[in-house]
Protein backbone atom coordinates (compact mmCIF):
# COMPACT_ATOMS: atom_id res chain seq x y z
CA UNK A 1 0.00 0.00 0.00
CA UNK A 2 2.86 2.83 -0.47
CA UNK A 3 1.59 3.81 -3.78
CA UNK A 4 -1.26 6.15 -4.29
CA UNK A 5 -3.11 3.95 -1.02
CA UNK A 6 -4.07 7.31 0.40
CA UNK A 7 -5.22 8.45 -2.87
CA UNK A 8 -9.08 8.57 -3.51
CA UNK A 9 -8.94 8.77 -6.97
CA UNK A 10 -6.25 6.51 -8.25
CA UNK A 11 -8.34 4.88 -11.01
CA UNK A 12 -8.25 1.13 -12.32
CA UNK A 13 -6.28 1.79 -15.92
CA UNK A 14 -5.43 -1.65 -16.39
CA UNK A 15 -4.74 -2.21 -20.60
CA UNK A 16 -7.82 -3.44 -23.03
CA UNK A 17 -10.34 -2.19 -20.65
CA UNK A 18 -13.17 -1.88 -22.53
CA UNK A 19 -15.05 0.67 -20.01
CA UNK A 20 -14.75 4.09 -21.39
CA UNK A 21 -13.07 6.55 -19.00
CA UNK A 22 -15.67 8.58 -17.24
CA UNK A 23 -15.53 12.20 -18.22
CA UNK A 24 -13.50 14.56 -16.44
CA UNK A 25 -15.76 16.94 -14.91
CA UNK A 26 -14.63 19.39 -13.18
CA UNK A 27 -16.17 19.98 -9.82
CA UNK A 28 -16.20 23.02 -7.68
CA UNK A 29 -14.33 24.10 -5.29
CA UNK A 30 -15.79 24.48 -2.12
CA UNK A 31 -15.29 22.22 0.99
CA UNK A 32 -18.14 19.82 2.19
CA UNK A 33 -17.89 21.47 5.64
CA UNK A 34 -18.26 25.05 4.25
CA UNK A 35 -21.28 24.39 1.67
CA UNK A 36 -23.07 22.53 5.33
CA UNK A 37 -22.46 25.74 7.51
CA UNK A 38 -23.88 28.36 4.93
CA UNK A 39 -27.05 26.39 4.53
CA UNK A 40 -29.98 27.32 6.54
CA UNK A 41 -32.81 26.06 5.01
CA UNK A 42 -34.84 28.45 2.83
CA UNK A 43 -36.85 26.41 0.73
CA UNK A 44 -38.11 22.96 1.71
CA UNK A 45 -40.18 20.65 -0.29
CA UNK A 46 -41.99 17.75 1.51
CA UNK A 47 -43.29 14.80 -0.49
CA UNK A 48 -44.67 17.45 -3.58
CA UNK A 49 -45.84 15.63 -6.51
CA UNK A 50 -47.13 17.96 -9.41
CA UNK A 51 -49.83 16.94 -11.98
CA UNK A 52 -50.92 18.16 -14.58
CA UNK A 53 -54.87 17.30 -14.98
CA UNK A 54 -54.87 13.30 -14.05
CA UNK A 55 -50.88 13.13 -15.01
CA UNK A 56 -48.45 13.20 -12.04
CA UNK A 57 -45.40 14.35 -13.38
CA UNK A 58 -43.59 14.43 -10.28
CA UNK A 59 -43.93 12.08 -7.46
CA UNK A 60 -43.11 12.58 -3.83
CA UNK A 61 -40.24 15.10 -3.78
CA UNK A 62 -38.76 16.32 -1.03
CA UNK A 63 -35.45 18.54 -1.36
CA UNK A 64 -34.05 21.03 1.53
CA UNK A 65 -32.77 24.34 -0.30
CA UNK A 66 -30.48 26.24 1.84
CA UNK A 67 -29.64 29.74 1.83
CA UNK A 68 -26.89 31.24 -0.23
CA UNK A 69 -26.39 28.66 -1.92
CA UNK A 70 -26.50 27.40 -5.77
CA UNK A 71 -28.46 24.39 -6.04
CA UNK A 72 -28.56 22.19 -9.54
CA UNK A 73 -31.63 20.17 -10.75
CA UNK A 74 -30.23 18.27 -13.64
CA UNK A 75 -31.33 14.74 -15.31
CA UNK A 76 -32.49 13.81 -18.85
CA UNK A 77 -35.68 15.37 -20.58
CA UNK A 78 -38.77 15.58 -19.33
CA UNK A 79 -38.05 14.52 -15.90
CA UNK A 80 -39.49 17.22 -14.39
CA UNK A 81 -37.46 20.03 -13.76
CA UNK A 82 -38.99 22.46 -14.72
CA UNK A 83 -42.04 21.50 -13.24
CA UNK A 84 -40.22 21.65 -9.16
CA UNK A 85 -38.29 24.42 -10.11
CA UNK A 86 -42.09 26.46 -11.12
CA UNK A 87 -43.52 24.87 -8.05
CA UNK A 88 -41.14 26.70 -6.11
CA UNK A 89 -42.56 29.93 -6.78
CA UNK A 90 -46.18 29.08 -7.76
CA UNK A 91 -45.51 29.94 -11.40
CA UNK A 92 -47.67 26.69 -11.88
CA UNK A 93 -50.69 28.09 -11.01
CA UNK A 94 -50.37 30.04 -14.00
CA UNK A 95 -50.77 26.53 -15.78
CA UNK A 96 -54.51 25.22 -16.48
CA UNK A 97 -54.89 22.24 -14.99
CA UNK A 98 -51.80 22.13 -12.54
CA UNK A 99 -51.71 20.98 -9.24
CA UNK A 100 -49.60 19.89 -6.40
CA UNK A 101 -49.80 17.44 -3.56
CA UNK A 102 -46.96 17.68 -0.70
CA UNK A 103 -46.22 21.25 0.68
CA UNK A 104 -43.68 23.89 -0.38
CA UNK A 105 -41.97 26.10 2.34
CA UNK A 106 -40.55 29.21 2.23
CA UNK A 107 -38.59 30.04 5.79
CA UNK A 108 -41.26 27.69 7.08
CA UNK A 109 -44.42 29.40 5.45
CA UNK A 110 -46.28 26.41 2.92
CA UNK A 111 -46.70 28.95 0.13
CA UNK A 112 -49.30 26.92 -1.13
CA UNK A 113 -51.06 28.13 1.36
CA UNK A 114 -54.66 30.12 0.77
CA UNK A 115 -53.54 32.70 2.51
CA UNK A 116 -50.64 33.69 0.77
CA UNK A 117 -50.65 36.07 -1.95
CA UNK A 118 -48.90 34.03 -4.78
CA UNK A 119 -47.86 37.67 -6.35
CA UNK A 120 -46.17 38.40 -3.68
CA UNK A 121 -44.32 34.82 -3.67
CA UNK A 122 -43.17 35.50 -7.30
CA UNK A 123 -41.64 39.11 -6.05
CA UNK A 124 -39.60 37.49 -3.71
CA UNK A 125 -38.94 34.08 -5.45
CA UNK A 126 -37.83 35.14 -9.01
CA UNK A 127 -37.74 33.67 -12.29
CA UNK A 128 -34.97 33.91 -15.20
CA UNK A 129 -36.21 31.69 -18.47
CA UNK A 130 -34.16 29.70 -20.80
CA UNK A 131 -34.27 32.19 -23.54
CA UNK A 132 -33.92 35.99 -22.45
CA UNK A 133 -37.12 37.71 -22.91
CA UNK A 134 -36.35 40.92 -22.16
CA UNK A 135 -39.76 43.71 -22.45
CA UNK A 136 -39.86 45.42 -25.53
CA UNK A 137 -38.99 48.71 -23.35
CA UNK A 138 -35.66 50.45 -22.87
CA UNK A 139 -32.98 48.84 -20.11
CA UNK A 140 -33.92 51.63 -17.83
CA UNK A 141 -37.34 50.38 -18.06
CA UNK A 142 -37.11 46.70 -17.90
CA UNK A 143 -35.09 47.18 -14.73
CA UNK A 144 -37.74 49.93 -13.17
CA UNK A 145 -40.69 47.70 -14.43
CA UNK A 146 -40.94 45.72 -11.39
CA UNK A 147 -40.21 48.32 -8.50
CA UNK A 148 -42.72 50.55 -10.51
CA UNK A 149 -45.38 48.30 -10.49
CA UNK A 150 -44.75 47.40 -6.83
CA UNK A 151 -45.00 51.23 -5.88
CA UNK A 152 -41.35 51.85 -5.30
CA UNK A 153 -41.08 55.23 -3.36
CA UNK A 154 -37.06 55.42 -3.48
CA UNK A 155 -34.80 57.04 -6.06
CA UNK A 156 -34.98 55.22 -9.07
CA UNK A 157 -31.94 55.83 -10.45
CA UNK A 158 -30.10 54.25 -8.03
CA UNK A 159 -32.45 51.41 -8.00
CA UNK A 160 -31.70 50.69 -11.48
CA UNK A 161 -27.81 51.18 -11.50
CA UNK A 162 -27.49 48.99 -8.12
CA UNK A 163 -29.23 46.63 -9.80
CA UNK A 164 -27.18 46.16 -13.63
CA UNK A 165 -24.01 46.85 -11.29
CA UNK A 166 -25.20 43.50 -9.24
CA UNK A 167 -26.12 41.84 -12.67
CA UNK A 168 -22.73 42.94 -14.14
CA UNK A 169 -23.96 44.75 -16.79
CA UNK A 170 -23.68 48.44 -15.56
CA UNK A 171 -20.59 49.17 -17.80
CA UNK A 172 -21.34 47.83 -21.02
CA UNK A 173 -24.80 49.95 -20.80
CA UNK A 174 -24.64 52.85 -18.42
CA UNK A 175 -24.47 55.08 -21.71
CA UNK A 176 -27.19 53.77 -23.89
CA UNK A 177 -29.83 52.62 -20.58
CA UNK A 178 -32.85 54.44 -22.85
CA UNK A 179 -31.45 52.34 -25.84
CA UNK A 180 -33.96 48.82 -25.93
CA UNK A 181 -33.55 46.11 -23.98
CA UNK A 182 -33.72 43.65 -27.11
CA UNK A 183 -30.89 45.87 -28.83
CA UNK A 184 -27.67 44.00 -27.37
CA UNK A 185 -26.09 40.78 -27.32
CA UNK A 186 -27.99 37.11 -25.94
CA UNK A 187 -25.56 37.22 -22.63
CA UNK A 188 -26.20 41.25 -22.28
CA UNK A 189 -29.90 40.32 -22.41
CA UNK A 190 -29.59 37.38 -20.09
CA UNK A 191 -27.94 39.45 -17.51
CA UNK A 192 -30.87 42.36 -17.90
CA UNK A 193 -33.13 39.87 -17.60
CA UNK A 194 -31.25 38.78 -13.90
CA UNK A 195 -31.27 42.78 -13.38
CA UNK A 196 -34.87 42.56 -13.51
CA UNK A 197 -35.52 40.25 -11.07
CA UNK A 198 -32.79 41.52 -8.86
CA UNK A 199 -34.55 45.22 -8.77
CA UNK A 200 -37.44 43.75 -6.70
CA UNK A 201 -35.94 42.65 -4.18
CA UNK A 202 -36.05 38.61 -4.40
CA UNK A 203 -34.06 36.89 -1.75
CA UNK A 204 -34.47 33.65 -4.17
CA UNK A 205 -33.76 33.81 -8.03
CA UNK A 206 -34.91 30.53 -10.29
CA UNK A 207 -33.17 30.20 -13.53
CA UNK A 208 -34.28 27.54 -16.09
CA UNK A 209 -31.59 26.22 -18.12
CA UNK A 210 -30.30 30.13 -18.47
CA UNK A 211 -27.14 29.69 -20.69
CA UNK A 212 -29.10 27.39 -22.62
CA UNK A 213 -29.16 29.55 -26.15
CA UNK A 214 -25.60 31.18 -25.50
CA UNK A 215 -22.51 30.77 -26.49
CA UNK A 216 -19.31 29.55 -24.62
CA UNK A 217 -18.28 32.84 -23.30
CA UNK A 218 -21.58 34.80 -22.42
CA UNK A 219 -22.42 31.26 -20.09
CA UNK A 220 -18.67 31.41 -18.42
CA UNK A 221 -19.98 34.75 -17.70
CA UNK A 222 -23.11 34.11 -16.50
CA UNK A 223 -21.86 31.44 -14.12
CA UNK A 224 -19.49 33.88 -12.42
CA UNK A 225 -22.41 36.43 -12.19
CA UNK A 226 -24.56 33.46 -10.01
CA UNK A 227 -21.72 32.95 -8.04
CA UNK A 228 -21.42 36.61 -7.49
CA UNK A 229 -24.94 36.75 -6.45
CA UNK A 230 -24.85 34.21 -3.66
CA UNK A 231 -23.80 37.22 -1.54
CA UNK A 232 -27.18 37.94 -1.40
CA UNK A 233 -29.41 35.68 -2.79
CA UNK A 234 -30.19 31.98 -2.90
CA UNK A 235 -30.16 30.37 -6.58
CA UNK A 236 -31.66 27.12 -7.59
CA UNK A 237 -30.61 26.44 -11.13
CA UNK A 238 -31.83 23.99 -13.96
CA UNK A 239 -29.46 22.90 -16.13
CA UNK A 240 -28.81 20.21 -19.03
CA UNK A 241 -25.57 20.78 -18.68
CA UNK A 242 -23.28 18.38 -16.18
CA UNK A 243 -20.43 20.22 -16.52
CA UNK A 244 -21.92 23.67 -15.57
CA UNK A 245 -23.57 22.12 -12.35
CA UNK A 246 -20.39 20.85 -11.30
CA UNK A 247 -19.06 24.41 -11.92
CA UNK A 248 -21.27 26.67 -10.08
CA UNK A 249 -23.61 24.14 -7.74
CA UNK A 250 -22.94 23.61 -3.71
CA UNK A 251 -25.54 20.76 -3.88
CA UNK A 252 -27.19 18.68 -6.55
CA UNK A 253 -30.34 17.23 -7.29
CA UNK A 254 -30.29 13.89 -9.99
CA UNK A 255 -34.13 13.57 -11.15
CA UNK A 256 -34.78 10.67 -13.68
CA UNK A 257 -38.21 9.42 -15.39
CA UNK A 258 -39.42 6.61 -13.49
CA UNK A 259 -41.01 3.98 -15.78
CA UNK A 260 -44.04 2.04 -14.54
CA UNK A 261 -45.12 -1.94 -15.43
CA UNK A 262 -48.19 -0.50 -17.24
CA UNK A 263 -45.72 2.06 -19.13
CA UNK A 264 -46.84 5.12 -16.59
CA UNK A 265 -44.29 7.64 -16.70
CA UNK A 266 -43.31 10.25 -13.71
CA UNK A 267 -40.49 12.39 -12.69
CA UNK A 268 -38.56 10.90 -9.38
CA UNK A 269 -35.69 12.68 -7.59
CA UNK A 270 -33.01 9.77 -7.53
CA UNK A 271 -30.40 11.56 -5.71
CA UNK A 272 -29.14 15.00 -3.50
CA UNK A 273 -26.34 16.14 -1.91
CA UNK A 274 -22.94 18.32 -1.89
CA UNK A 275 -22.53 18.40 -5.50
CA UNK A 276 -18.91 17.02 -5.37
CA UNK A 277 -20.29 13.83 -3.73
CA UNK A 278 -22.94 13.64 -6.90
CA UNK A 279 -19.88 13.77 -9.49
CA UNK A 280 -17.26 11.14 -7.62
CA UNK A 281 -19.06 9.23 -5.79
CA UNK A 282 -22.66 8.99 -6.08
CA UNK A 283 -24.41 6.33 -3.90
CA UNK A 284 -26.92 5.26 -6.34
CA UNK A 285 -26.33 3.76 -9.64
CA UNK A 286 -28.52 5.57 -11.58
CA UNK A 287 -26.99 8.21 -10.70
CA UNK A 288 -23.65 7.25 -11.60
CA UNK A 289 -24.91 6.14 -14.90
CA UNK A 290 -25.88 10.05 -15.77
CA UNK A 291 -22.79 11.78 -14.74
CA UNK A 292 -20.46 8.90 -16.24
CA UNK A 293 -22.08 9.08 -19.67
CA UNK A 294 -23.71 6.25 -19.57
CA UNK A 295 -27.17 6.74 -19.42
CA UNK A 296 -29.27 5.48 -22.55
N1 LIG B 1 -47.93 22.52 -19.24
C1 LIG B 1 -47.85 21.17 -19.27
N2 LIG B 1 -48.97 20.44 -19.50
C2 LIG B 1 -48.92 19.10 -19.51
N3 LIG B 1 -47.81 18.36 -19.32
C3 LIG B 1 -46.67 19.04 -19.08
C4 LIG B 1 -46.62 20.48 -19.04
N4 LIG B 1 -45.35 20.86 -18.79
C5 LIG B 1 -44.63 19.73 -18.67
N5 LIG B 1 -45.42 18.64 -18.85
C6 LIG B 1 -44.99 17.22 -18.77
O1 LIG B 1 -44.44 17.00 -17.47
C7 LIG B 1 -43.28 16.19 -17.55
C8 LIG B 1 -42.10 16.94 -16.94
O2 LIG B 1 -41.83 18.04 -17.79
P1 LIG B 1 -40.75 19.15 -17.43
O3 LIG B 1 -40.94 19.59 -16.04
O4 LIG B 1 -40.82 20.19 -18.49
O5 LIG B 1 -39.39 18.31 -17.55
P2 LIG B 1 -37.87 18.78 -17.77
O6 LIG B 1 -37.82 20.25 -17.45
O7 LIG B 1 -37.08 17.93 -16.83
O8 LIG B 1 -37.54 18.48 -19.19
C9 LIG B 1 -43.09 15.84 -19.01
O9 LIG B 1 -43.69 14.58 -19.24
C10 LIG B 1 -43.85 16.93 -19.73
O10 LIG B 1 -44.34 16.49 -20.97
MG1 LIG C 1 -37.21 21.91 -18.57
Amino acid sequence: MKEGGDNPVSVDVTPGSTVPPAPQIAVKDRGRMQGEEVGRVILDLRDLSAYYGDFRAVREVSLPIHQNEITALIGPSGCGKTTVLRCLNRMNDLIEGARIEGEVLYHGVDLYHRDVDPVEVRRRIGMVFQKPNPFPKSIYDNVAFGPRIAGFKGKMDDLVEESLRKAALWDEVKDKLHGSGLAISGGQQQRLCIARAIAVEPDVILMDEPCSSLDPIATLRIEELMQELTTDYTIVIVTHNMQQAARVADRTAFFTVDVRQDGQRTGILVEYDQTDMIFTTPSDPRTEDYVTGRFG
